[in-house]
Order: C-alpha cells, then structure tokens, then sequence
C-alpha cells in the first residue's frame, strides 16, 4: 500500500516537473498487481497534452516497464507496472478466449486494453458494416492490417470468409499471397483495383437478389484496401481516379446486407482530395495521427495525436462511443506463413467460395470452356526440356479434374523441375493459371482442346489419339 502511495506521488512530482501538475486519485490493481492504473485529475489549467507527450522522459526517470497515460472513458489515467511492459504475442491473442468465443459474426483482434483484456472487434456487424483505419505515415497501420487478416485466416473456413487485398503501395500484406482465402491474387496496380472493384459490384448485385435464407449460405467477403485514398490520387487519368471513387463508394453505400464487408486504410484522411464519404466506415481504428485534426478525420475526435506510435491506438464504433485505447500486436512473416500453410493443408470445403477469374488472363480459370481453348491461336506453343517426361506427364495429368504441382513432383520425382513443368503445361493450355498455390483446372475437355503442336509432340513420343481420348474419358478428382 505504501509503495503505491509513493509511486502516485512520484507520478505527481514527475507531471508538476513537466510544467503539467495533476493529482492522483484512485489506484485499480490490475492481475494481482502486475500492473496498477491510477486515476489523475488535472489541476486548474494544466495542458494535459505535454504530459502525453514528456511521457517517454518520465518512464525514463522512473524506470519503469510501462508507464502510459491514457484516456479511460474521458478520464486521465496512468497505467504503470514494474514487472513488463505486456503481453502483447499475438499467439496469445489468437488463443485467448475473447478471440475464440464470441458470439461475432465476423471477429477481428485488435490487441489488449490497458487492463491486458484482448480486445476484438465485431468486423462485420449489422450497426457496423465497415472500416477505416488511419494514422500518419509509420503509425502502424499495416501492421494492424496482417494482424487482422491472420486473425481472419485463423479463425474462419474458406466457406465462411473469403478475402480480396489490394495493396498498391507497399508490400507488407505480400505475405497472404498463397492464402487459399484469397478470391484473387492481391491487387498491385490500379487496373486490376477498379477490375476486382467492379466484380464486387456484380457479386454485391447477385447477393442482393437472393433469398435471405440463401445468403446465409455466402461466405463473407472481406475487403482489405491499404492506401486506398494514394491509390486513387496515383491514378494517372481521370476517368480512373473517377472509376476507383465511385465504385468504392457504391459498395460502401450498398453492400451493408450482403456479407461483404470492407476495411480501409489510409495514411491521409483529413483533406485527402477525393471526398468518399465516411458514413458508412462506422468502426474507426485511429494510429498515431500527426495533429488532432488528422485524429478528428479519423476517429471523429482529438486523441490520436497523443498516442506514442508502435501500434497504439483508439478504437470507436457504433457499440463504443468512447474512444478505446488498445495496444496492437505484430506478427512477423514466417509466423503468417507458417498459419497460411497450416490452413491451406487442411482440407476446406471450397465449393461457396467466391472466385474472381484472373485479372488479364486468357484463359479464365473460372470459365475453361472459354473459345480460345476449342480453337487455339496460331501462337507459338513452347516446348522445351526432356519431351519423354513432358509427354509422359501430359498423358497422366488428363486423367485428372484438377491437379498440383505438389503432386506431379511426387509422381514423377521432379524436385525444383516441377515449376518449370508447371510453366509448360500452362503455356500448352493444358492447365490454368497459377493462382495463389491452389491446385491447376485441367482446361483440356475434348481431344479437339488439344494444340495440334501438342498433339504432334505426344505422337513423336509413342502416343495415339486414342492414348489421350483414354485418358481424357477416364476423369477423375485428383
Ligand atoms: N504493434 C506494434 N508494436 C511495435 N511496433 C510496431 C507495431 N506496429 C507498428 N510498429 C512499428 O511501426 C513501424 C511502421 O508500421 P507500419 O504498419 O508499416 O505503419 P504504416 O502502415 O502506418 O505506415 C513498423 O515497422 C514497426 O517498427
Ligand atoms: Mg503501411
């Protein structure tokens, strides 16, 4: 008791130091004293924000492992502990039964609160359909963003929650590029955003059509969007610029009721240029902003400013009013890895899953009886390597629906050769195009889909027209 006493006063000759004097009140033992949480009231006159901001001197001269003024609910308050400056592993968070039981329909985790509770939020709740995170450049907002697209991966099934990522700046959310989760490869560049923007109007249009009782049945469409507000001003036309806004403002506007759920992120809210409205972005996530009208652009009030960086950060929604200070966690890319591998192995019922055909492909993979594959164009079809084993491995593979490239490795002991073949079979019109690393449509139906020079090639190597008919009648899943 005495030591608490002390540390309060210690915390008031610390403040009154900094030109910020204030009065401890009360003291919340948190964890069987782990950490403590006082309670501060600002004397007459007292700028509060110069104690947030000598916050690091102060710590400093305490050494302390955590020493953070915060707001609890409009109030001031210190959170201090001399054993560790939290838990903040975001396996434990993943793990935690806040994560894990809920009755959310779409769970995102955030981090913890001052008092180590994990915090979630509802990602796709009825008064809360979508998303804005904002914070000046390095605030940590891409962070945030993996560690909410892990959680996602983590928790839902491929038939429950599907993912579109576009991220034409940076490449922190490369990492989710072999996620089965993901509807299509993450956009890159502005042609692919406004083509996968306008497929998420169409599917928007079809889901509102459906029966109630059969949208239940959809997964969830999640829309992750980093630098969505850059990415619109980097386009260099108008009518881009002009495509990118209307479209997302459409989906916004629209797909409340139809489980597709959007998350933007952007380092530049306040006079971004653009003018998407936000009315609908109802969960508002605010990093560390670079003055309090940044904070108000995001977050509708100050207080972002005040926050010390590396994932700290006020969360507000519909279902908390007050600004909720929550310490973020990071994830590293050989851990996402490792969780991607891990669900990518189990065997998901992917049959609802919402698949946008490739971006620039020919050969769509959504659509393999596409013209160009009844009547192949006179375009050189490559050939190259070992003929024998290509052939070989041509005939094997027409028995199939769907194939691996982990499968053909194993038939055939390819080792590293295997992408090469791969690339082979492709450029052959034999299999669709790599798309994160789900397994390849055979595109070939009927002998006819077959590329005379292809064809030419399996007849040198000792097979007949009735070899491939053969193979092609006796179909089977992999
Ligand atoms: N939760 C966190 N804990 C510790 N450091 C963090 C956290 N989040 C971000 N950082 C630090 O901040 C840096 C910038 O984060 P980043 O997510 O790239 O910011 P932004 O996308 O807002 O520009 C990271 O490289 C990391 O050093
Ligand atoms: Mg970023």
């Amino acid at each position: 008791m005495e030591a608490i006493k002390r540390l309060g006063h210690e915390i008031e000759l610390q403040c009154e130091s900094h030109g910020a004097p204030i009065k401890i009140t009360a003291c919340e033992v948190v964890n069987d004293g782990e950490r403590f949480i006082f309670t501060g009231i600002p004397k007459r006159g007292t700028q509060i924000d110069k104690i947030f901001k000598r916050a690091e001197d102060i710590n400093v001269y305490l050494q302390l492992a955590l020493f953070q003024p915060f707001f609890d609910d409009k109030i001031l308050k210190f959170v201090i502990s001399t054993q560790s400056a939290g838990d903040y592993n975001f396996f434990n968070i993943l793990k935690s039964p806040e994560f894990q039981n809920n009755r959310m329909n779409v769970c995102i985790p955030l981090g913890r609160d001052m008092r180590r509770n994990v915090k979630c939020f509802d990602y796709a709740s009825p008064s809360s359909p979508h998303t804005l995170i904002g914070s000046g450049s390095g605030g940590g907002k891409s962070e945030l963003t993996r560690c909410a697209i892990t959680g996602l991966i983590y928790k839902y099934s491929v038939c429950r929650l599907n993912l579109v990522i576009i991220d034409t700046g940076g490449n922190s959310l490369d990492v989710f590029h072999a996620s089965k989760h993901l509807s299509h490869p993450i956009a890159k560049d502005i042609k692919t955003t406004i083509y996968l923007l306008r497929k998420i109007v169409v599917e928007m249009e079809r889901r509102i059509a459906l029966p109630r009782q059969e949208l239940k049945n959809e997964p969830v469409l999640a829309l992750f969007w980093d630098e969505f507000n850059t990415t619109i001003k980097k386009a260099d036309n108008k009518e881009d610029r002009m495509a990118l806004k209307n479209l997302i403002e459409d989906i916004l506007r629209r797909s409340r009721k139809t489980k597709i759920h959007c998350c933007l992120i952007s380092s530049e809210c306040k006079n971004d240029g653009i003018g998407i409205s936000k009315s609908s972005l109802t969960s508002r996530i605010g990093l560390r902003t670079s003055d309090r009208y940044e904070s108000r652009a995001v977050i509708e009030c100050s207080g972002c400013e005040l926050l010390p960086g590396k994932g700290a950060m006020l969360f507000k929604s519909s279902d908390q009013l007050t600004p909720l200070y929550v310490q973020g966690s990071r994830i590293f890319d050989p851990d996402i890895e490792r969780i991607i591998a891990h669900r990518n192995y189990e065997n998901q019922d992917t049959g609802k899953k919402f698949i946008i055909d490739e971006f620039g492909s020919s050969v769509p993979s959504g659509s393999p009886s596409s013209n160009e594959l009844t009547s192949p164009t006179d375009e050189k079809t490559i050939i190259s390597g070992n003929q024998k084993e290509l052939a070989d491995i041509i005939l094997w593979v027409l028995q199939f629906n769907t194939i691996s490239a982990s499968r053909i490795k194993e038939k055939f002991r390819l080792g590293n050769r295997v992408d090469e073949i791969m690339d082979n079979l492709f450029e052959m019109k034999i299999i669709s195009e790599k798309f994160a690393n789900q397994p390849r449509k055979i595109l070939i139906k009927t002998i006819e889909d077959i590329h005379e020079s292809v064809m030419e090639m399996l007849s040198v190597n000792g097979y007949t027209e009735d070899d491939v008919a053969t193979a092609i009648a006796g179909r089977k899943d992999q």
